[in-house]
C-alpha cells in the first residue's frame, strides 16, 4: 500500500536524520584524537590543525636525534634533515633531492612538516605509514645507501643512543624501534595557528579581503575537490592532467616517477596518478609538483587551475588564490639540531 510505504519512508528518513545528528562530527577537532588523523566525510571539508597531538616524550627526542643523525647514511654524510630541513619549513629548496655522494634522485623532496597527517606517505603513496616511510631513505642507493644492520652496527657504539632505547624498549636497538622513534618524532612536526586556520575557528579578521576571495575561488573553482582534509591534501590520490597533458607541455623526458601510483598498483587508469599533497606553508616549499619542475606558487596555481580545472586564470584571480595560499603558513615547530 503506497500510503503506509510512504509513511515508512518518512519514519526511517526521520531516523537516519536523527542518527547522523547523533553521530555528527563535531564543529572543530578536539585535540584529542591523535589515532584518527583523516577527516571523515562527516567533518568539514578543511579542519583546523589541532594544537598538539598524545605523543611520547622520550620517543620524540630519541627520533629528533635520530632525525639529525649522518650516521643513517653509509658514508655518514647525510641525514634525513639534509633534505628535510625544518629552518626550509621540511624540504630542501632543490628541485629534486640530492644523496650520498651527490647523487641526483628524480623527485623534489616533500615536507615533512604534518606528514602525520597524510593517509599514505611518499608523491605515489607506496608506504602507508610513517614507520614504515622511514626504512626507504636509509636503503635508496640514492639517498643514504645503507641498511639497518650497518646503521645499528654504528649507532650501537654510541652508549647513550643504547642506553636511550633500552629505557623504552625491552628489545633496544632495533630497526622497528628506530623507525617508531623517528615516526614519533615526525608527528610532532605540526604547524597550527595559520591565518586560515584562525579563520576556520571564528577569527573573521584572520584572512585579508584579497586571501578571503581566494578562498572563495578554492571553494568555487573546485581545487577543494581534491585539496581537503585536515592536511588540504594527503587524503586522496588524482590524476595530474585530468584537463590537459601535462607531460606533454612539460618538454622533458617522462621518468618512470612520472607514472606515479602505476608504479605501486600496475593498474592502467593509476598512470600519472599522485597522492594529492598537502597545501598547509605551500609557500614556504618551492619548487613544486612532484618532479620540482615548477618553481613559483604563482605558476603552480595556474598549473593546477589549467591542467586540473581546465581553467586559464585571470590575473586579479590568480593572485587572490596566492595570497589564499599565503594564510595558510602556519606556526613551524622550533626543533633544536
Ligand atoms: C637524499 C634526500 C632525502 C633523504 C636523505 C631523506 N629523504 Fe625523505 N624524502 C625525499 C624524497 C625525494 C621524498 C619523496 C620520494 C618519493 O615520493 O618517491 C621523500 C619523502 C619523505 C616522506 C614522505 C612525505 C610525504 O608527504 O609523502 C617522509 C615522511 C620522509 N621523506 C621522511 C624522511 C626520513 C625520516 C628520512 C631519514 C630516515 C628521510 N626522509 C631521508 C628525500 C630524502
Ligand atoms: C583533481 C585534483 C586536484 C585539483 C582539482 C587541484 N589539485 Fe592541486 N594538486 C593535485 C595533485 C595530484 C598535485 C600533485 C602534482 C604533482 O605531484 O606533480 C597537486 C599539487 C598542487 C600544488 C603543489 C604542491 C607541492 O607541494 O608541490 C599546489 C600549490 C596546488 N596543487 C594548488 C591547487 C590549487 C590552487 C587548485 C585550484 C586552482 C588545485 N590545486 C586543484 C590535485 C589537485
Amino acid at each position: 500500500m503506497p500510503r503506509s510505504r510512504a509513511i515508512l519512508l518518512l519514519f526511517l528518513t526521520g531516523l537516519f536524520g536523527l542518527a547522523g545528528w547523533l553521530l555528527r562530527a563535531p564543529e572543530e577537532p578536539g585535540t584529542d584524537q591523535p589515532d584518527s588523523y583523516a577527516s571523515p566525510a562527516t567533518e568539514q571539508p578543511i579542519t583546523p590543525i589541532p594544537d598538539s597531538l598524545a605523543l611520547d616524550a622520550r620517543k620524540v627526542e630519541l627520533g629528533r636525534r635520530l632525525f639529525h643523525d649522518k650516521r643513517l647514511s653509509r658514508d655518514d654524510t647525510v641525514s634525513c634533515a639534509s633534505c628535510h630541513d625544518l629552518k626550509m619549513a621540511g624540504g630542501d629548496g632543490q628541485t629534486v633531492a640530492v644523496g650520498v655522494q651527490r647523487q641526483m634522485g628524480t623527485v623534489n623532496s616533500p615536507t615533512v612538516l604534518n606528514s602525520a597527517f597524510n593517509f599514505s606517505q611518499f608523491w605515489d603513496g607506496r608506504a602507508s605509514t610513517l614507520e614504515e616511510q622511514a626504512q626507504g631513505p636509509v636503503h635508496n642507493p640514492i639517498e643514504m645507501a645503507s641498511n639497518w644492520a650497518e646503521v645499528i652496527k654504528k649507532l650501537s657504539l654510541d652508549a647513550q643512543y643504547v642506553r636511550d632505547f633500552q629505557a623504552i624498549w625491552p628489545d633496544g636497538m632495533k630497526a622497528a624501534n628506530i623507525q617508531s622513534a623517528i615516526a614519533e618524532f615526525e608527528r610532532s612536526l605540526i604547524t597550527p595557528h595559520s591565518a586560515f586556520d584562525r579563520y576556520l575557528k571564528g577569527d573573521s579578521q584572520a584572512l585579508s579581503p584579497e586571501a578571503r576571495k581566494g578562498w572563495d575561488l578554492f571553494r568555487n573553482l573546485g581545487c577543494i575537490a581534491c585539496h581537503q582534509g585536515v592536511n588540504m591534501g594527503g587524503n586522496m590520490y588524482a590524476n595530474l592532467g585530468v584537463m590537459g597533458d601535462f607531460f606533454a607541455d612539460r618538454g622533458k623526458p617522462l621518468e618512470k616517477s612520472d607514472l606515479g601510483r602505476y608504479n605501486v598498483t600496475g593498474r592502467e587508469e593509476d598512470r600519472h596518478v599522485f597522492k594529492v599533497p598537502t597545501l598547509r606553508n605551500i609557500a614556504l616549499t618551492a619548487p613544486y609538483f612532484h618532479d620540482g619542475s615548477i618553481e613559483k606558487l604563482e605558476q603552480s596555481v595556474d598549473a593546477m587551475a589549467r591542467y586540473q580545472l581546465g581553467v586559464e586564470l585571470s590575473e586579479p584571480d590568480r593572485a587572490a588564490l596566492v595570497a589564499f595560499m599565503q594564510s595558510l603558513n602556519g606556526r613551524l615547530p622550533v626543533v633544536v639540531p
